[in-house]
């Protein structure tokens, strides 16, 4: 795991104690043994005879299973009636095992799964859950009646997210499943490396957050107490105990100050402290003595559960802003955490707090943490933050299901809430993600995962599909959230484009197709520069490029959280905005006279796209007139210009892009795109050759207006930006070069055409499109 150096610099946050996050010094945490070996796929060979029955069965198998979205409880599993019956379905399940895993592997690059070249039409057939009679979930024995309040909680423990009836299935599941299967090895093998290394050492960047600490005890005390509950070997117990003394300041090292031990004036690192001693108190509760428990519930009382209510009373030590109209993950993971911890020790707790506490997160969470979805879905921070999110999201839903039997309106109050699961799959590139704006800290026990219990509650086994196969997939909540009667293909039916149209975050996802770390991908943004919890950049028109399974446009991310004011103010002369990563300068967008954008813009888009879809298998190109596009207004996002619109377009089957600004500026235009590819510019200045990865790309301006020369330098700040304050600097990008055109004020069309060297490909099979206004495009004006 890398960690990052923190420093001690003062806290600026808006919000009273800062926004917390970690920060980049030093430039990108990358994947300690990064390999590159996804341009060969593995073909594997489906036994004929599994093809021949799965091929009988499916159609007739595979039914949907209806059961209300956002229901009160998670355990209704059984599907619709479905033509076939048991006997079909048990064949369409063997099909599947036969397959095991979809991905080959995921320690490529870029982590991305690799699913093989297959054309197993058979079973990569359309998301579903398949009927009753298929290996699933039993009914959870609690039905709670009429109309469930959050405080009768289940009988029996455990009651947060794994309730004794679906630990007993485990072992059926990991026998007859190959994704259970791996999942328990691999918690295992985490489990077993956690349990030899320390208890975390307490360490406090700067005041502004013990947070990376806490969410690493997390994970472990998840992967702790389920290979307890998983063997019933105490020595899993009592290293339990040994992270829980640590972490209450009982250890053999001192872990924080007496009176604030889990740093309430960073709340988010009290909350996630608050979810593991949760989980600890209620998974190995039988094995805990009476003192013990006892313990547990004083330490929580003191530093987690306490602290939470006085936020709601009031909260004197101002520590809760989080909780007033914070539409993001802070909100999550504040109410999830005392949420999990008011459950874990109902009826137990002899202060009030826990009942007292639930009275207030779970209105809470639903006025703001569910309202952070914006009505197509996009996550209203940034496509990192949608896992903190979502993350504290998924666990409090589901705790909240399996101790009082309804999920108490969390997954319902927001109708499109249940969008956020496409979100999170167009977001994610070839290589990675169209990660713009803050990147936020260290994941740790956060995950992609709320995406496999949002399939079964949103009934969208697509996300599941989705994830099941990604790296971050294998840990104790997915043993609990995935649903074994899930069949198929999460690409079979699976639009390549799509457009997210809410004003706050407007963006387009265009791609080649799903299942090739190869792939074309291109993502662009407009949307509004504010409201978004301060974590955005001043990016309209800013995109990513995925080809060749590389990033040939890629983002900076954040910049150093601890930097002065770097989260006190999104107005147009915030400090915020003097930091180069966040200035439109170290966008992949237009820098006009080497201002910033104008954080009130309103832009407008269209978009189109002639809709493919990928089919069940894995091998797809898109046929020669597949398209998309969208262009964006975006004069409003500037100062000193008359009218500018960006568009976007993929052409030649998917082959190639193009990028056109249609620009009227009385300031000085400069084209901006950050690369860490080696730049080559040709003799004639208006093309290049990129070269990454081993990989060649070429970038070409079309019709080029005289004097437009592509010319490359340095990610620092130009020369007239105004100085940072005192003391701050920006972080070094190693190896990120700026690729530029510069124009000077006027009226241009400026079209630029990126042709990834596909292999095999000649230079006669790349098309040169006509230049069409951006008015006058359409899906078939490049024809
Ligand atoms: C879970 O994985 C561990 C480690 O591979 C293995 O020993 C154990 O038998 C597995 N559990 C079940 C129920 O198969
Ligand atoms: C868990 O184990 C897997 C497989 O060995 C490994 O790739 C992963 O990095 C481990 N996770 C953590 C958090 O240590
Ligand atoms: C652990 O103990 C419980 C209760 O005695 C028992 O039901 C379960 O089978 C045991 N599990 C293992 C892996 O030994
Ligand atoms: C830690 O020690 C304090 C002081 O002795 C005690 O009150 C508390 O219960 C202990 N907490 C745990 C989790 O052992
Ligand atoms: C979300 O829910 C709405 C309303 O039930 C439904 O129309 C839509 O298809 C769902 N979207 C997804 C991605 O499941
Ligand atoms: C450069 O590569 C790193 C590591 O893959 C990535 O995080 C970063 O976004 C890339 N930068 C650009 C500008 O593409
Ligand atoms: C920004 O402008 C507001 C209103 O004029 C002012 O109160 C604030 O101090 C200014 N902030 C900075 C960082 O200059
Ligand atoms: C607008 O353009 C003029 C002429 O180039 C320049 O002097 C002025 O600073 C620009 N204003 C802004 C806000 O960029
Ligand atoms: C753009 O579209 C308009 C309206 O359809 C048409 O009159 C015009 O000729 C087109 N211009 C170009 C350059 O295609």
């Amino acid at each position: 795991m890398a960690y990052n150096p923190l420093d001690n610099r003062p806290n600026n946050s808006p919000y009273g104690s800062g926004d917390p996050y970690y920060h980049e010094s030093t430039g990108y945490i990358t994947p300690s043994n990064p390999k590159k070996g996804i341009s060969n796929w593995i073909k594997i060979g489906i036994p004929v005879a599994i093809l021949v029955i799965a091929g009988a069965v499916v159609g007739g198998v595979v039914g949907s299973r209806h059961h209300s979205s956002s229901s009160s409880s998670s355990s209704s599993t059984s599907g619709g009636t479905v033509p076939g019956g048991a006997a079909a379905a048990s064949s369409a399940v063997s099909a599947k095992n036969a397959i095991g895993r979809f991905a080959t592997a995921t320690n490529t690059e870029f982590e991305m799964p690799v699913y093989p070249s297959t054309t197993n039409t058979a079973v990569f057939t359309s998301p579903t859950f398949l009927s009753a009679a298929a290996l699933t979930w039993p009914q959870d024995p609690f039905q709670p009646g009429a109309n469930p309040t959050p405080t009768q909680l289940r009988p029996d423990r455990p009651r947060l997210i794994a309730p004794a009836y679906k630990w007993a299935m485990l072992p059926t599941f990991i026998a007859s499943d190959p994704y259970f299967k791996g999942w328990n090895d691999t918690i295992f093998g985490n489990a077993t490396a956690y349990f030899s290394l320390p208890p975390v050492v307490y360490h406090m960047d700067g005041d502004s957050g013990i947070l990376d600490n806490a969410r690493e005890i997390k994970m472990r005390i998840k992967a702790f107490a389920y290979v307890y509950r998983m063997t019933n070997d105490t020595k899993w117990v009592d290293r339990t105990w040994q992270e829980l003394q640590n972490a209450a300041g009982n250890g053999t090292t001192q872990f924080g100050p007496v009176a604030d031990k889990w740093n309430t004036a960073h709340f988010l690192d009290t909350a996630e402290f608050t979810a593991a001693f949760a989980i600890a108190y209620d998974w190995l509760y039988d094995l805990w003595t009476d003192d013990q428990k006892s313990q547990i519930r004083f330490t929580m009382n003191l530093y987690g559960l306490g602290p939470g209510l006085q936020v709601y009373q009031g909260d004197p030590n101002g520590v809760g802003w989080w909780s007033k109209n914070i539409e993001g993950n802070w909100n999550c993971v504040c109410n999830s955490g005392l949420t999990m911890g008011a459950l874990a020790i109902l009826g137990d707790d002899t202060t009030g707090n826990a009942q007292a506490l639930l009275g207030f997160t779970i209105d809470d969470a639903k006025n703001n943490c569910a309202q952070a979805v914006s009505n197509d879905g996009t996550w209203s921070e940034t496509a990192n933050y949608w896992y903190f999110g979502t993350t504290a999201h998924a666990e409090m839903s589901s705790s909240l299901i399996t101790a009082t039997g309804s999920d108490q309106g969390l997954l319902s109050v927001n109708p499109t809430f249940n969008m956020t699961g496409l979100f999170h799959m167009y977001v994610q590139g070839a290589t990675s993600l169209f990660n713009y704006g803050d990147h936020g800290p260290n994941k740790f026990s956060t995950t992609a995962n709320s995406m496999i219990f949002y399939a079964s509650q949103y009934n969208a086994p697509q996300f599941a599909l989705f994830q099941r196969d990604q790296h971050d997939a294998p840990e104790p909540w997915s043993m609990f959230w995935y649903e074994p009667s899930i069949y198929g293909a999460f690409w079979d039916g699976m639009p390549l484009d799509h457009f997210f149209d809410n004003q706050l975050d407007q963006w387009a996802s265009m791609r080649s197709t799903w299942t090739d770390n190869n792939a074309l991908y291109v993502a662009m943004k407009a949307g509004q520069l504010q409201g978004h919890q301060t974590h955005n950049d001043l990016d309209c028109g800013d995109f990513v490029l995925d080809a060749l399974g590389t990033r040939w446009a890629g983002e900076l991310g954040s910049g150093d959280y601890l930097s002065l004011d770097y989260f006190t103010s999104d107005e147009q002369n915030a400090t915020r905005w003097l930091y180069y990563r966040k200035r439109t300068e170290g966008q992949n967008t237009i820098l006009v006279d080497g201002q910033n954008q104008d954080v009130k813009a309103l832009p407008k888009v269209t978009h189109g796209s002639t809709g493919e879809t990928q089919g069940s298998s894995t091998v797809y190109s898109p046929p020669s007139g597949s398209t998309a596009y969208w262009v964006a207004d975006l004069t409003s996002a500037y100062f000193n210009v008359t009218s500018f619109q960006r568009g976007v377009r993929t052409l030649n089957g998917r082959k190639q892009v193009l990028i056109q600004d249609d620009i009227n500026s009385q300031g000085a235009i400069m084209w901006r795109m950050h690369t860490n590819a080696t730049v080559n510019v040709d003799s004639s200045g208006t093309s290049a050759t990129l070269t990454l990865d081993g990989q060649t790309l070429t970038m070409q301006i079309l019709n080029a207006p005289a004097g437009a020369q592509i010319t490359t330098g340095p990610t620092q700040r130009q020369p007239n930006d105004p100085p940072l304050p005192a003391g701050q600097s920006d972080q070094p990008n190693p190896g990120v070069l700026v690729v530029a055109i510069n124009l000077p004020a006027g009226t241009y069309s400026l079209q630029v055409l990126f042709n990834p060297q596909w292999p095999g490909m000649q230079t006669s099979d790349f098309v040169t499109p006509a230049s069409v206004p951006l008015n006058n495009w359409s899906l078939t004006s490049h024809n």
